[in-house]
């Protein structure tokens, strides 16, 4: 039984109450469910996705080929960013929902934590359905009849990488409890790249801003399910979860150079290796998409590793302002 006082800033079991009484009025898929389903005009003079979010969108041989298929890869872009969304949704984060429901993990068997992870696996349902309408509307108005087969995102590459090295089917599980966590604390910055974005249709804007209405609860939900999960490890669990927080951290930020260099290939785009060669930035933190760490920067500090962590924030957050040009 936790005591800590809670204050303005802290996440506590108060807030998980508050926050579960309000879902009925928050969820979004109650109060926006017709905004999303109903019909929407689509301008196909916008763009599908911020020219600032492609890595490349300033790189001459980009600019240098054809408007029609430079249109085709900003189209496959934004598809690119709703499967990632919706990989990390079904293949992470609900498998992680499932499991904290049937108690893989421990402390977390009271009920008020089980009934607001099941408000939360039904947001995060919704928001898949949510992103697959906005993706098939946007085949349908672009004609988008053939696709990359780019596989799984970069985001899960990596989880299934980490999981294989682990080997144990308890630090398999704790890896996706902290793919969910760090997710779940940092998928608004991610959101919020296209949520105020005027370039590009009001509907994929839309989405993004719906979606992380929802995530707004989830993060401080995430965190006090994390903490109570984290005291009941053992020191051998905490320090494997410690150790891979960076790996988390990388996969869930990171850009997804692979799977762009499908996309530019498949479009046609000449000399698209080295367009995605010269926009990798020589790797290290330059090729981050997210670099907004306040989220799980909250996170570590309310699970009391924020020095333990070997992650250069600070260099990442600086790497990302300077590196992307936008
Ligand atoms: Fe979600
Ligand atoms: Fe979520």
């Amino acid at each position: 039984m936790r005591t800590t006082e809670e204050s303005a800033d802290h996440v506590g079991p108060s807030t998980l109450r508050r926050l579960t009484a309000a879902w009925p009025r928050r969820a979004t898929v109650r109060t926006h469910m017709d905004e999303i389903t109903g019909p929407e005009e689509y301008d196909p003079e916008l763009l599908d996705y911020p020219v600032a979010l492609m890595p490349f969108g300033e790189h001459p041989d980009f600019q240098g080929a054809s408007e029609d298929k430079r249109r085709t890869v900003n189209t496959l872009g934004w598809i690119a960013y709703n499967e990632r969304v919706v990989a990390a949704e079904e293949f992470v984060v609900n498998p992680t929902f499932e499991k904290l429901g049937h108690a893989v993990y421990p402390g977390v068997d009271r009920f008020e934590v089980k009934e607001i992870v099941r408000q939360s696996h039904i947001d995060e349902v919704w928001h898949t359905y949510m992103h697959m309408l906005g993706m098939q509307r946007t085949r349908e108005a672009r004609e988008i009849t053939a696709e990359p087969d780019c596989g799984h995102p970069v985001t899960n590459r990596l989880l299934y990488q980490a999981q294989e090295a682990s080997g144990e089917r308890s630090a398999a599980d704790l890896l996706y409890l902290l793919w969910t966590t760090v997710g779940e604390v940092s998928v608004n910055a991610f959101l919020d790249l296209m949520a105020r974005d005027g370039t590009v249709q009001p509907m994929h804007a839309l989405i993004a801003r719906l979606h992380a209405r929802d995530e707004a609860a989830h993060g401080p939900v995430m965190v006090e399910v994390m903490k109570d999960v984290f005291i009941n490890l053992s020191k051998r669990q905490q320090d494997f979860f410690v150790a891979s927080l960076p790996a988390g951290i990388n996969a869930f930020c990171t850009e997804d150079f692979d799977w762009w260099l499908k996309v530019l290939a498949f479009a046609g785009i000449p000399k698209a290796r080295d367009i995605i060669e010269d926009s990798r930035g020589g790797g290290g933190h330059a090729g981050l998409l997210v670099t907004d760490f306040s989220g799980i920067l909250r996170m570590l500090r309310e699970l009391g590793v924020e020095d333990r962590v070997d992650f250069d924030f600070a260099g990442a957050a600086a790497a990302g302002t300077t590196g992307r040009g936008a």
